[in-house]
C-alpha cells in the first residue's frame, strides 16, 4: 500500500475533498488509499462524505488517525453517457446541435440528461459562414468610442436650410439604423450557441447599429433641437423587414440589400457632407456596414452551395416584399430633397440640377451593389437585374 494521503490539520469543510478526489482518481474502481489527518472530527467527517461520494470506509486496525477508502464507481457512472458537445474551434462545429446541449459550451464534456434548450436556427447550412469567426475577431478590433472618434467640435456654421437637409438625412438613417439593430438582435437569441461565431457577430452587429444611431441623433441635435420627419412610406418598408421570420431571408433582405444599398448612401453622404461631423460619422458607419454586408453574403453563398432551392427563395421574398410596398411612397420625399439639396451645395438652378443628376447616379450606384451581390449568390445578371429593381424604394 502507498503512503497515506496526509491532510495535516484540514477538514473536509476546509477543501480538503479536493486533496482526496485527487488521491483516489489515481485509482481504480474498486482500489483503495489511506488518509490521515488532525483535523477535529475528520473521521467521522470522511464517513459521512464518503458515503455520500459512493465510496468505501473503514478503520485501519491499529492505527489512530487513519482511514481508508475504497473509490466507488459514481463518478464514472456520472460521465456515463457523457458527450463532447463537438470540438472547441470553430472546425468542431457540428451540422445539427441537438436541443440538450442547450448553453453547454462547444467541445464541453456534456452530462447527459437535462432540459432540452430549443434554439429554431440549429442548422449549420442556415446560419453559419466559414468567415464569421474572422469577420467577429475583426468586428471586436474595430469598435470606436463615438464621444472620441468624431471630433464633435469640428464646427461649421451652416445655412439653416442646409442645415435642415441634414437633420432630415440624419433622421432617416436613425430610423434606419433601429431597423437594423432589432433584426439581428431578434435573430441572434433564435441562433444555437454551438454557433457561437455567428452570435457573436451579430451581438456586434446590433452594438454597431446602437453606435450609429447615437451619432446620427447627435449629429441631428448638433445645432437644434428637434429632429425631421418620418414617413409612412418609410416605416412601412421597414416593417416588412421586421415580420421576416427565416434567419436566411430576413439577412438577405436587411443585410444583402438593404445596408449594402446603404453602403452606397454612406459612401455620397461622405462625399457630399457639408461640414467635417457628417462626414465623419457617415465613413464610421461605412466601415462597419461593409462587414454586415460581407456576412449576409458570405452566409449565404455558403448556403447556396449546398441547397440548389435557395436562390428561388430569396426571389421569391424579394417579389413578396414588392408586392406588400407596391402601393407605398417608398422613400420619404424630405429624404428625397435633402440628398438633393446636399449634392447641390447651393441654390442656383444649376446647382440644383446638379444634386438631382447626383441622386440619380446615387441610385444607380446602389442598383449595381444590389446586382455585384446578387450575382455573388448565383443570380445571371439579366435575373439579378430584374430582382435589384424591385427592392424597396426606402432603399433599406
Ligand atoms: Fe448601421
Ligand atoms: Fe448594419
Amino acid at each position: 500500500m502507498s503512503a497515506p494521503l496526509d491532510l495535516g490539520f484540514l477538514g473536509l469543510d476546509q477543501g480538503a475533498h479536493l486533496l482526496i478526489r485527487r488521491a483516489l482518481r489515481t485509482v481504480d474502481a474498486g482500489g483503495r488509499i489511506t488518509v490521515t489527518g488532525g483535523a477535529p472530527g475528520l473521521g467521522a467527517h470522511l464517513r459521512a462524505w464518503a458515503r455520500r461520494e459512493g465510496h468505501g470506509f473503514a478503520e485501519v486496525p491499529g492505527r489512530t488517525a487513519t482511514w481508508a477508502l475504497v473509490r466507488g464507481s459514481a463518478e464514472a457512472d456520472r460521465w456515463a453517457g457523457a458527450e463532447r458537445a463537438g470540438g472547441a474551434g470553430p472546425d468542431g462545429i457540428v451540422a445539427r446541435p441537438p436541443a440538450h446541449w442547450g448553453l453547454a459550451a462547444r467541445g464541453s464534456l456534456v452530462e447527459a440528461g437535462g432540459p432540452p434548450t430549443r434554439f429554431e436556427f440549429d442548422d449549420r447550412d442556415v446560419v453559419w459562414a466559414d468567415l464569421a469567426p474572422r469577420l467577429y475577431a475583426h468586428a471586436a478590433a474595430a469598435q470606436w468610442d463615438p464621444a472620441t472618434a468624431v471630433d464633435w467640435t469640428a464646427d461649421a456654421a451652416l445655412p439653416a436650410d442646409v442645415e435642415a437637409a441634414v437633420v432630415q438625412v440624419m433622421t432617416y438613417l436613425v430610423e434606419n439604423e433601429q431597423a437594423a439593430l432589432v433584426i439581428p438582435a431578434g435573430l441572434l437569441a433564435r441562433v444555437h450557441p454551438h454557433f457561437r461565431e455567428v452570435q457573436q457577430l451579430l451581438a456586434v452587429q446590433a452594438a454597431d447599429e446602437a453606435r450609429h444611431m447615437e451619432v446620427f441623433t447627435r449629429r441631428a441635435l448638433l445645432h437644434g433641437s428637434e429632429m425631421g420627419t418620418s414617413s409612412v412610406g418609410g416605416r412601412t418598408s421597414l416593417a416588412t423587414l421586421l415580420t421576416e421570420p427565416d434567419f436566411s431571408l430576413a439577412s438577405f433582405l436587411l443585410s444583402v440589400l438593404g445596408e449594402g444599398s446603404f453602403l452606397s448612401l454612406l459612401a455620397f453622404l461622405e462625399r457630399h457632407a457639408p461640414d467635417p461631423v457628417t462626414a465623419q460619422v457617415t465613413r464610421l458607419a461605412r466601415v462597419d456596414e461593409a462587414r454586415h454586408v460581407a456576412f449576409g453574403v458570405a452566409h449565404l453563398e455558403h448556403q447556396g452551395s449546398v441547397d440548389p432551392a435557395l436562390r428561388g427563395r430569396l426571389r421569391a421574398a424579394i417579389e413578396r416584399r414588392h408586392d406588400v410596398l407596391a402601393d407605398t411612397a417608398g422613400l420619404n420625399a424630405d429624404v428625397f430633397d435633402a440628398l438633393v439639396v446636399l449634392a447641390a451645395g447651393a441654390w442656383t438652378p444649376e446647382a440644383i440640377a446638379r444634386g438631382h443628376a447626383a441622386v440619380q447616379e446615387l441610385q444607380h450606384a446602389m442598383d449595381d451593389g444590389r446586382r455585384q451581390r446578387l450575382a455573388r449568390l448565383g443570380f445571371p445578371p439579366d435575373e439579378a437585374a430584374e430582382l435589384s429593381a424591385l427592392h424597396t424604394r426606402n432603399f433599406m
